[in-house]
């Protein structure tokens, strides 16, 4: 143990705070989805409660507080805080995810070193190009169905913007093992295992490539994210691993991918409040950087995040013993009522005039990015989410037709049942 006196005198969090009364919550999370945190937080009238997932003791956080308790540095780590199977689907063994202090700090560091203005602004370029190619056959196609789309394109557009060779980018392959990867990371089993079968291919193929860029054969441009991974270095002075250098690529290409969950829901909410569309049209920046943020807020992806108390504290006369395993309500805090008046609306005017404390908005963790896990491809997020509202509303004249535009929030990760069809007008002879 390694808290000192002081916080022994402390209550233990389990038994400081309401619990919920079922033996066991993990089919009652699975079936209920998003709302699982909240509808406890409320039925118990708290934001903190303790519950059993998969047979282990958590202690379940949410909202603005809660935020700045759990993204403090050094204080959670996330080895042994997420399921395996999302773990191995995601960041995977040996990613930055996993690692903690300085050894994090390092990798982490490399992992921004890609994410600089000039980087985002090279995507945005990328990503405007295969926007336009992909628009180009749509009038063929009497039906688009836009979220196999958008992950056709954010394929295509990490892969060259990583500096992939075109001849290394088999793009309908890879994107199908992508989708399935993000697909499989909530946990039902028939998904999971589609995701790690088809995962393996790619791992094989990046583990390719990174051995190919090592030994010449391949020569990305230099300051490119595959030759960065490549190269990279570890605190030992040391390359990284093969098998650890694999998925830092596949770690900064597969979220790429899963944008275009954020940019199919851009479009619903483009469909349901159209009033938007026509500033998001001229390309105001204001009105689109406010209503990709209020889609990141008001729509759902990860559910929650998992940490385990690496060093002993106290919060709210709380004592956090070591090895605590602690859930962070992501859903519930973007949709907490302290902090977002009429949360259930879609309202991007909130976000006009907004100056974030980086512990409000955490649809992609909340705090430092250097010194946490918050997600270091946050600003690309929001400018690919942008690009592409702009690209449709601007450059493409299609409808929406009759079709099941419902949102099972009891499936994670969710979208539109339909993955939203849109019907694109010929072009004029
Ligand atoms: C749909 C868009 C995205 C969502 C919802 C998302 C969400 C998240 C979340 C919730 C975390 C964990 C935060 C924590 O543990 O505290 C994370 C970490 C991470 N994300 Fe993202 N992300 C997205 C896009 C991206 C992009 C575009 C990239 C890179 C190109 C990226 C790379 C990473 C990496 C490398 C980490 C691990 C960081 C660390 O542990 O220090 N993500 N992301």
């Amino acid at each position: 143990m390694s808290f000192s006196d002081n916080q022994s005198l402390h209550v233990p969090v389990e038994q400081g705070v309401p619990r919920t009364r079922s033996l066991d919550s993990t089919l009652k999370l699975l079936s209920e989805g998003y709302p699982f945190f909240q509808r406890r937080c409320a039925e118990l009238d708290t934001d903190v409660f303790t519950t059993r997932l998969m047979g282990r003791r958590a202690v379940c956080v949410s909202g603005h507080e809660a935020a700045r308790m759990f993204w403090q540095p050094n204080r959670f780590t996330r080895r042994g805080a997420i399921p395996p199977t999302t773990l191995m689907l995601l960041q995977d063994v040996g990613s930055a995810q996993t690692l903690d202090g300085e050894d994090h700090r390092h990798r982490k560091a490399m992992m921004m070193s890609l994410q600089t203005p000039g980087d985002r602004a090279r995507m945005v370029t990328i990503a405007q190009e295969e926007w336009r190619a992909h628009f180009a056959r749509w009038p063929t196609l009497r039906r688009v169905t836009l979220f196999d789309e958008t992950e056709s394109v954010l394929c295509a557009a990490a892969c060259r913007w990583a500096g992939i060779p075109p001849s290394h980018i088999d793009r309908p392959r890879l994107a199908q093992e992508f989708s399935a990867m993000i697909d499989g990371a909530g946990n039902v089993f028939r998904r999971t295992m589609r995701g790690l079968l088809l995962r393996r291919r790619t791992e094989a193929w990046a583990k390719g490539l990174i051995e190919a860029v090592r030994a010449g054969q391949v020569a990305p441009e230099p300051g490119s994210p595959l030759a960065v991974i490549a190269r990279h270095r570890d605190r030992d002075e040391q390359p990284l691993g093969v098998d650890i250098a694999a998925n830092e690529l596949i770690n900064v290409l597969r979220p790429v991918v899963a944008v275009a969950r954020f940019i199919v829901f851009g479009a619903h909410a483009m469909h349901e409040y159209p009033e938007w569309r026509p500033r998001i049209a001229t390309g105001d920046d204001a009105a689109l950087t406010a209503f990709a943020q209020e889609v990141r807020r008001c729509y759902p992806f990860f559910p929650a995040v998992g940490g385990r108390v690496l060093n002993a504290f106290v919060w709210r006369g709380l004592h956090f013993a070591e090895g605590t395993w602690v859930l962070f309500d992501m859903h519930g805090t973007n949709h907490d009522p302290r902090l977002w008046p009429e949360p259930q609306r879609f309202k991007p005017e909130r976000f006009m005039a907004w100056q974030s404390d980086s512990f409000d908005l955490v649809p992609q963790g909340g705090g430092d990015y250097l010194t946490g896990h918050r997600c270091p491809g946050e600003a690309m997020t929001v400018d690919l989410v942008k690009t592409a509202l702009h690209l449709l509303a601007s450059e493409v004249v299609y409808t929406v037709p009759r079709q099941d535009l419902s949102i099972d929030l009891s499936r994670m990760p969710t979208g539109p049942a339909s993955r939203f069809q849109i019907e694109v007008a010929p072009p004029v002879r």
